[in-house]
């Protein structure tokens, strides 16, 4: 009898699927590697900034050393852009590091985790975890009904996930809505905002989530430099809270978990204004493009406020994986989403121009062969 090793909560964890690499594709295919395009991941298509690549070759010369375990330069940056006191800040390997802390820093197991339908895998695969219990809340449009997670939240709910944008579906709550459901929660259940996309929102969609951190004591906003920084290699991600979370946080988290390259390379990208305007002005027209071409294939797709969009490519169960493949013979990395309950629809990232063009040709011949 072969040993189980464990415990059952663990060993239940579907593994995390991850975008296929270019030269995984390029084996199984037999294509050439330069003519692969990637848009799996949601990786920023313009690469590192430069700002970024001359910080990185500088830090290479204290790679003998470990880290700064308090990152004071990158923490000090980002207290100035947010001004908000280097205290309310942690760092993590990604954002996902931030999610997953959270939910050990702030739940038992055996106590249960609010999170909606079709939001970002992580937010499960914290839950599971740590032994805690899931509540999921049913979708609205794809994206989250606020007003169903009050209602379920249960007297030992102790934290609640919301991606705004979200992930894989790119639908987005408004400010005032947000605001409103903050105001609502119960003190002792920490609201986790995972602002990974942010950057990407148009100007007149955004709204002030720090100024919430100074009023709400239970509110943790996550975000990212692995999408418009364009640093998704390096892991880099952060938590602003007040002390009172971020103290746990801290606690928990491994010391050097944010190593000396990439703690360099986000202090000159978070400086690097032009580099992120460059990259929302890329994806805009992106998202324009891919959409226009759904429109014109008589595809839908959920209107998206990141750098991604979700199309349905058939209406069966198979589409997904049907589509897929045979993007894949073209040589076109897109993400399926089966995992998510979500058969029929592909996730494609908003790529450089020619790009979203090699993607929209493949598709076409796709579905025309389907
Ligand atoms: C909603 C959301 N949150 C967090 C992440 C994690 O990103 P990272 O760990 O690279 O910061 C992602 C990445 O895809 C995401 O889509």
């Amino acid at each position: 009898m072969t040993m189980q090793y464990g415990p059952s909560y663990v060993r239940q964890i579907a593994p995390y699927i991850a975008g296929k690499p270019i030269s995984e594709v390029a084996r199984e295919f037999g294509l050439d590697e330069a003519r692969i395009v990637k848009l799996a991941s949601n990786e920023n298509p313009l690469g590192m900034p430069d700002s970024a690549k001359a910080a990185m070759a500088t830090a290479v010369a204290e790679l003998g050393r470990y880290p700064d375990s308090n990152a004071f330069e990158l923490k000090e940056a980002l207290a100035k852009r947010y001004e908000v006191p280097a205290e309310w800040i942690t760092l993590g390997n990604g954002s996902n590091d931030i999610l997953e802390l959270a939910a050990h820093a702030f739940v038992e197991k055996g106590q249960s985790i609010v999170y909606a339908q079709y939001s970002f895998a992580v937010y499960a695969l914290a839950t599971q975890g740590l032994g805690a219990r899931a509540i999921v809340t049913p979708a609205v449009k794809y994206g989250h009904d606020l007003d169903a997670m009050l209602r379920s939240i249960e007297p030992d709910t102790r934290l609640i996930f919301i991606a705004n944008p979200n992930n894989p579906t790119g639908t987005f709550i408004e400010g005032p809505a947000l605001e409103a459901f903050l105001e609502k929660v119960p003190k002792n259940v920490v609201v986790v905002l995972d602002e990974a996309y942010t950057e990407y929102l148009p100007v007149e969609k955004r709204y002030d989530s720090i100024a919430w951190v100074r009023r709400y004591s239970n509110l943790l906003v996550s975000r990212t430099f692995s999408k418009a920084y364009g640093l998704a290699g390096l892991r880099v991600g952060f938590a602003i809270a007040q002390p009172e979370l971020t103290d746990l946080l801290n606690r928990l988290r491994q010391p050097f978990n944010v190593n000396t390259i990439a703690q360099a390379a986000a202090v000159a990208a978070l400086g690097d204004r032009a580099f992120l305007e460059k990259s929302a002005a890329l994806n805009a027209a992106g998202y324009r493009r891919l959409t226009e071409a759904f429109d014109k294939l008589g595809l839908e797709y959920v209107p998206s406020f990141g750098n991604f969009v979700l199309v349905r490519v058939g209406n069966d169960d198979g589409a997904g994986a049907r589509v897929n493949l045979a993007l894949l013979k073209a040589g076109v990395i897109v993400r399926p989403v089966g995992n998510y309950g979500l058969p029929q629809w592909l996730r494609v990232t908003i790529g450089l121009p020619e790009e979203n063009e090699a993607f929209i040709a493949a598709l076409e011949q796709a579905l025309a062969v389907g």
